[in-house]
């Protein structure tokens, strides 16, 4: 099943990341957050320092306290100790010989001690203890609120920003073409909308910010190990290569592994949407074994893939701690000698064992946050795909939908959704306000296609489109769609009431106004028959509700939504007869005020229209009232004894 991954659409599509600019695009987002984002840099800087002190303290009260050999700087007169302070170069130290008195020397001269400056220069040790440790636990504490704070800061600008982007992403959404729509799979773009503005916030929050304290601390670590000791320094970095090496060749198999592994993560969502939505098909066609095995190759595959991933880390994380535990044994045999031999203080090797742990860390933690970058820019250079896509025209216009009549003009209109095959050939028709036509043919003939181009949801390669004396291209599509009332082929009802479904969740229109418009087109009489009457909740994509019923809540929302234009398309064609009987009779009287145009396979709906447009392939063939086109005996006619024959 390895080629799984063309079918479910979405899946590997492969985008190389080279540009790193698509991410200053998205500089924008952040830049309403910029205070916080200098303030959690701020921040993370101090922590980074922070984090630096805890073994140069405890190096210090090592060398300096700890240790037999605390170094001093003496003032000596007269072969009696004056004043005296702790410097690490300083020339005399502290000791005693085998009787047990305590003097002071620089190697040479012994400056013997009294008791009580013996004392006192024991408690100094003492009291620096103790200030170091003080120091030790104020460090840990800062740390501890800096990084708290910082967390804070970034979470909350990462969710600002996630936010921020998707509701830019949505609005953009709405704007798009419907041909963006019929070529994107819906479940490519909620992933867009809701997960790739996820992987971009946290590039500018986890990764930017982690990023900028591993460098801090790696030039911290390198800058103090050579302070300490440029020798143990030197030999520390030494391993530093073969480290780099280490992770380039662990990337270069990770990101191969998580490649993988997410274009089948991909594939077992897109199977699963796909399974379940079509779940129906599969039981009454007794699919599921089939499906079950097609289902287990591919979590299968799945978990091939992870496993892959997995043996890659399995491999890195010791490899790590090997090329570690290396380079401590390294400085602890070369540190050893430097003890012996007086060149090196035992406080500085301890700081060394220390800064090479910490060292490591944001090493391996660069290495592994190197994912989330390359998923950063993949996701966006998808969004910007998104964003840069066509939009729709909705040019600043005041609100003139009060003042339409509802006439329409087709002239000459061509229309090819892919740009290359014509769907419609050249239609040329006209309907004057308040006429009620209607237009027929075979499916797949364009009728449909019309009433798209009508409502302006596709572009038409040639010729135009006229509604009451303007071209639809030159109005604000809003105010145009304010002055079409429609009812889709495939009626869509949201989650939410009937009553909200039928005024589109505008609540300014009443709940009277909805009964009424409901009571207009016969819906009134199966609404009131549902469990919660018209307050009867709705799940998305109303399986509940039968065809008819769907088609009765939309017709209702369309003499709701009070328009000079009323569109039908195929409203009755699953409302028995009696039902559409009683409609007919409201579209006549609708039809007093509104020019309605029908779209109807029954052709008996359609007899009493003052005009009937016949649509063949593509093309407009007859047209005229329904006596003229049965006498002139063509495409109309037959299609009409084909059915009258049949209902007899
Ligand atoms: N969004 C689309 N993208 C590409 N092709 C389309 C699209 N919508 C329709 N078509 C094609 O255009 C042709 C006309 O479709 P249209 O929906 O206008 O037919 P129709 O006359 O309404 O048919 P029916 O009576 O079955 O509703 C069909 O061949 C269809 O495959
Ligand atoms: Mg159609």
């Amino acid at each position: 099943m390895s080629n799984n991954s063309n079918i479910y659409g979405e899946v590997e599509e492969k985008v190389k990341v080279e540009d790193w600019g698509i991410i200053f695009r998205l500089w924008k987002f952040v830049k309403p957050y910029l205070g916080l984002f200098i303030i959690s840099i701020i921040l993370i800087l101090i922590s980074a320092g922070l984090d630096l002190l805890p073994p140069f303290l405890t190096k210090v009260a090592i060398d300096n306290y700890i240790s037999n050999d605390t170094k001093y700087d003496a003032v000596i007169e007269d072969n009696k100790l004056i004043s005296y302070e702790i410097n690490s170069d300083g020339k005399y130290y502290f000791t005693h010989d085998e009787d047990g008195a305590f003097f002071i020397t620089d190697g040479t001269t012994k400056i013997p001690l009294t008791k009580s400056e013996e004392e006192e220069l024991q408690s100094k040790d003492l009291s620096g203890i103790t200030t170091i440790t003080f120091y030790l636990i104020l460090t840990l504490i800062g740390i501890f609120f800096i990084n708290y704070g910082q967390v804070i800061l970034t979470s909350f600008m990462g969710l600002k920003i996630t936010h921020d982007l998707r509701m830019f992403l949505f609005k953009k959404l709405l704007k798009k073409r419907m041909r963006f729509f019929d070529t994107n799979p819906s479940g490519r773009l909620s992933t867009r909308v809701a997960n790739d503005t996820q992987n971009i916030t946290e590039f500018f929050t986890n990764v930017i910010t982690s990023i900028i304290k591993d460098v801090v601390l790696l030039a911290g670590i390198i800058v103090i190990m050579l302070y300490l000791s440029i020798e143990l320094g030197v030999v520390s970095l030494l391993i530093l290569p073969v480290i780099v090496v280490a992770i380039l060749v662990f990337r270069y198999f990770d990101r191969i592994a998580y490649r993988k592994v997410r274009a089948k993560v991909a594939v077992i969502n897109a199977f699963l949407a796909e399974h379940i939505s079509g779940i129906s098909v599969i039981k009454l066609f007794n699919q599921e074994k089939r499906k079950k095995k097609e289902f287990d190759e591919v979590n299968n595959d799945h978990l091939k893939s992870t496993m892959e991933q997995m043996k890659v880390f399995a491999i890195f994380r010791p490899l790590m701690d090997l090329l570690y535990y290396l380079a401590v044994t390294v400085i602890l045999w070369y540190g050893a000698k430097g003890i012996t031999s007086s060149t090196i203080e035992f406080g500085v090797l301890y700081a060394f064992v220390s800064y090479i742990d910490m060292f490591f860390r944001p090493l391996k933690d660069i290495a592994e946050k190197y994912d989330i970058v390359q998923n950063a820019l993949a996701s966006s250079e998808k969004v910007f795909k998104l964003i840069d896509e066509d939009e729709e025209n909705y040019n600043e216009e005041k609100d003139d939908s009060k003042d339409r009549k509802g006439s329409v003009e087709f002239k000459n209109v061509w229309l090819a959704y892919d740009n290359k095959n014509f769907i419609l050939k050249d239609i040329s028709f006209k309907v004057s306000p308040k006429e009620k036509i209607a237009i027929v043919g075979e499916t797949g003939a364009g009728k449909t296609s019309i009433i798209s181009i009508l409502n302006g949801l596709y572009k038409i390669q040639k010729g135009d489109v006229i509604v009451d004396g303007k071209s639809i291209y030159d109005y604000n599509l809003k105010q145009l769609r304010k002055s079409i009332g429609i009812v889709i082929q495939d009626v869509f009802l949201f989650s939410g009431n009937i009553i909200d479904n039928i005024r589109l969740f505008d609540k300014s229109i009443s709940r009277e106004e909805v009964v009424q418009a409901a009571k207009y087109v016969y819906a009134d009489y199966f609404i009131e028959r549902l469990s919660d009457g018209y307050d009867t909740e709705i799940i998305e994509g109303a399986a509940t509700l039968s065809a008819g019923e769907r088609q009765l809540i939309a017709l209702a929302r369309a003499v709701l939504f009070n328009t000079k234009i009323l569109v039908l398309d195929e409203a009755t064609s699953n409302i028995d007869s009696q039902t559409e009987y009683y409609i007919q009779k409201a579209l006549e009287r609708i039809s007093q005020t509104k020019t309605v145009i029908t779209i109807a396979h029954r052709l008996s709906t359609i007899k009493s229209s003052n005009r009937i447009l016949v649509m063949h392939k593509g093309k407009l063939v007859e047209e005229g009232n329904h006596l003229e086109l049965l006498e002139k005996k063509g495409i109309y006619a037959d299609l009409y004894k084909l059915q009258y024959e049949n209902e007899v």
